[in-house]
């Protein structure tokens, strides 16, 4: 028998608990051996719930118990899960998590630290919920140069987007509607604002390039500055609004890496991404195209994710599975360089600020929308975020602007 410990009883933490019970016999089928939760570590009690034979409050009982092999965090935040893995680690636990911000921004000294001890550090759930996207980079990716990662990596905001879109719904409200599917964060400013998906573009970047991306150089938008007519404008060109995050490596070998809103059409395989769902489409040399698709958060789907990390460890114990990320840091493009078409939206529709914007931006594409009047808007040819921004400075009528693809 192999026992484990579970940090949080939360949305993912009970979701592990029920997915370990539920399958109880083929997992065991699969590892060889019966995996047992022994402690369930959570701050609350829970009257009535099976947990409650199993819970406690106190992580050193989980520690100072020889007889745990593997830990499972489902808590969230850097801290206490970041203090938890390292002892748990040094005192000779496997770890594994579906914690992005814990994975983000400690994952490469972790990996180093079970490697040190031949243990192991996984973390399959932190991007993508319930899709295989880590293992494969570790697995069947291994023989590329990748050379690009592009991808919608948040559910909650592209439910949002999705409901927006599709059914006319207000951004507060689909919002709660997430929050109440356990979708969302413990703050929801982490999905709308793209910090979420930023940090799951800086943990695929890190294992693409194979060195440590720092989150906090990525240049990240969220939705909360889409509304319902830019949405409506995405419409008329037969187009939809996708948060997505992007890293690529250019032919002299810079990285450049982005999360922001963009206007994407049917030519690109996200558009056809609703819901919850998120895809992670990823490029190698020799490879070409691949993508990942499936529920991007939830219970269930984002547990199944960190239970194959504890079928992975049990079946690993003692056995360091190799992972390539250097705490070396990787020095990303400058934000400003990078290049984009704009989809621009500015109040007026006169001539003359037609004749302006040829003079900011040279030749554009007019955009039509039937359903709004009283602005003119506009497609930029490609350029650079800081020739945009200088350019747009000149129109105090200026609306908005979303990226195009
Ligand atoms: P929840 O808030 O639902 O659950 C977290 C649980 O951990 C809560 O029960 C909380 O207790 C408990 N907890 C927090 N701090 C401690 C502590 N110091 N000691 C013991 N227990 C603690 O969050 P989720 O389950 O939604 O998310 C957990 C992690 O998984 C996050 O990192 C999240 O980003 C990630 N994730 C979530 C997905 C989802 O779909 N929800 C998908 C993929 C990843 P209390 O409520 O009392 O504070
Ligand atoms: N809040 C996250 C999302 C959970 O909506 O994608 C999954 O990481």
């Amino acid at each position: 028998m192999i026992n484990i410990a579970i940090l949080g009883y939360g949305t993912v933490g009970s979701g592990i608990f029920e997915v370990l019970n539920t399958n109880a016999k083929s997992i065991s089928v699969k590892v060889g051996d019966d995996i047992n939760v022994k402690y369930v570590l959570d701050l609350r009690d829970f009257p009535g719930d099976p947990v409650e034979k199993v819970l406690v409050h106190d992580f050193d009982t989980i520690l100072n118990d020889p007889e745990v092999a593997i830990v499972a965090e489902a808590m969230g935040g850097v801290e206490p899960a970041y203090t938890f893995a390292k002892k748990a680690l040094e005192s000779g636990k496997s770890f594994c998590t579906s914690n992005k911000e814990l994975v983000a921004k400690h994952g490469a000294q972790l990996l180093a630290m079970a490697k040190e001890r031949n243990l192991n550090f996984l973390f399959e759930a932190s991007v993508g919920g319930g899709i295989p996207v880590i293992r494969p980079f570790n697995e069947s990716l291994t023989p590329e140069q990748i050379v690009e990662v592009s991808g919608i990596l948040n559910g909650t905001t592209n439910y949002i987007l999705t409901k927006m879109t599709c059914e006319g719904l207000d951004f507060d409200s689909v919002l709660k509607d997430a929050q109440d599917k356990g979708y969302a964060e413990r703050n929801p400013e982490a999905d709308v604002e793209g910090y979420d998906a930023c940090r799951k573009i800086a943990i695929l970047s890190s294992l693409a390039f194979g060195k440590q991306v720092d989150f906090e150089d990525i240049k990240t938008e969220g939705i909360t500055k889409i509304t319902d007519i830019d949405i409506m404008y995405a419409k008329s060109m037969g187009k939809v609004i996708k948060l997505i995050g992007n890293a690529k490596k250019d032919d002299n070998g810079s990285v450049s890496a982005m999360v922001a809103p963009f206007i994407i059409g049917s030519d690109s395989p996200l558009f056809f991404v609703n819901d919850v769902f998120n895809a992670i489409a990823v490029t190698g040399n020799t490879l070409d195209t691949v993508m990942f698709y499936g529920k991007g958060a939830g219970k269930l789907p984002t547990a199944s994710a960190v239970v194959a990390d504890i079928i992975d460890e049990a079946k690993h114990l003692n056995d360091n599975i190799k992972v390539v990320w250097d705490e070396e840091k990787l020095e990303l493009k400058k934000a400003d360089d990078m290049t984009s078409r704009f989809f621009v939206r500015l109040s007026g529709d006169d001539a003359k600020i037609k004749d302006n914007v040829k003079a900011a931006f040279g030749e554009v594409e007019t955009v039509e929308c039937s359903q709004v009047s009283g602005e003119y808007a506009f497609i930029t040819g490609c350029i650079s975020e800081k020739d945009f921004e200088t350019a747009i400075s000149s129109f105090p009528n200026y609306i908005n602007r979303i990226r195009v693809k």
